[in-house]
């Protein structure tokens, strides 16, 4: 029988049992029993049906779904993927190391010495305040740039070596769309006998080439860092327009890539390397910058959103 029917005679059973008080005692027992056992008969016949209601269902149910082999590994399913800036470091590292370049890794909390005094930036010199600076409560800093590999790199493989080291710095900036607190630079540095800044050219514009995979041109112009003698500001041609103008380069066809020059005596000698004898040069260029020329991102800010889908789709 169907559940709804059972429940209304339950139901009328229910009301008739309320209305046995208003019956004479004597057919009120008889009446009683037989409404109890009815009672307890639909009872028993609407607990069935309802369990048979429930195993119906769920029958339908395993009937409609498809066997599943949980063990055979999803062929649709996202696989990871690589940071942009991780890519990019990789090719950096992979077209240095072709050409002879050790790489090292640094730390990212850096001594007063790495960061300032080994590069001729001793206290109260005016350089220090181009860099807006993390300190820490024990004196030490979140470093400011990579240079604090310099004296490392001096220390270590000195007087002749070619090195790089990747990794992040960080600043006390205002964020905006170019400018965040961390950011990731690479610094170069290579040391020996008649090194000059051709040297420095020749592997910066090859690695450039090689990294947007067309013909980079590039210019210096001098600039000022107190661990450099003479110092540069390197220029590439733009990568947007091929240096025919636009708005990226504001019509000048150059973009800013990076500070470099040649290493300061006083740099050399507190590595420990004799200036007279042996010279070098050193650049510190943004990986991250790079990374958004490469890839034609605009915000900075996306890398650390932890935006997946961002990040998902960079080609
Ligand atoms: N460390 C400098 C900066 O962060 C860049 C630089 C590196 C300049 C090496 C000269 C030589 O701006």
């Amino acid at each position: 029988m169907d559940i709804s029917k059972l429940e209304n005679e339950l139901k009328s059973v229910k009301q008739q049992m309320d209305g046995l008080r208003d019956l004479e005692p004597s057919k009120r027992a008889e009446m009683g029993a037989k409404l109890n056992t009815r009672n307890r008969e639909i009872e028993a016949e609407l607990f069935k049906a309802q369990r048979e209601a429930r195993e119906r269902e769920v029958n339908d149910r395993l009937q409609g779904d498809k066997l599943v082999d949980i063990t055979v590994p999803d062929l649709n399913a996202r696989r990871g993927h690589l940071h942009p800036i991780t890519r990019v470091q990789r090719e950096v590292e992979e077209v240095f190391a072709s050409m002879g370049f050790i790489i090292e890794e640094g730390n990212e909390i850096a001594t007063e010495f790495e960061n300032f005094d080994s590069l001729n930036t001793p206290k109260h010199h005016p350089a220090r305040d181009m860099q807006d600076t993390f300190w820490l409560d024990n004196g030490q800093v979140l470093r400011t740039h990579t240079s604090t590999l310099q004296n490392y790199f001096l220390k270590k493989y000195g007087p002749e070596f070619r090195a790089i080291s990747v990794g992040r710095c960080f600043r006390n900036e205002a964020v905006d769309a170019s400018h965040e607190n961390t950011f990731f630079q690479v610094e170069g540095m290579m040391v020996g006998k008649d090194i000059s800044i051709a040297n420095l050219i020749y592997f910066l514009k090859h690695a450039l080439t090689a990294v947007f995979k067309k013909e980079i041109n590039v210019r210096l112009r001098p600039g000022f860092f107190s661990f450099v003698e003479p110092g540069f500001e390197f220029d590439m041609s733009c990568v947007f327009c091929d240096a025919k103008g636009c708005s990226v380069c504001k019509h000048s066809n150059w973009i800013e890539f990076c500070g470099c020059g040649m290493v300061h005596p006083n740099v050399l000698r507190m590595g420990g390397v004799d200036p007279e004898k042996y010279q070098g040069f050193a650049w510190g260029f943004g990986l991250t910058r790079l990374a958004m020329m490469k890839y034609g991102i605009n915000e900075i800010r996306h890398f650390n959103s932890g935006n997946l889908e961002f990040l998902r789709s960079v080609k």
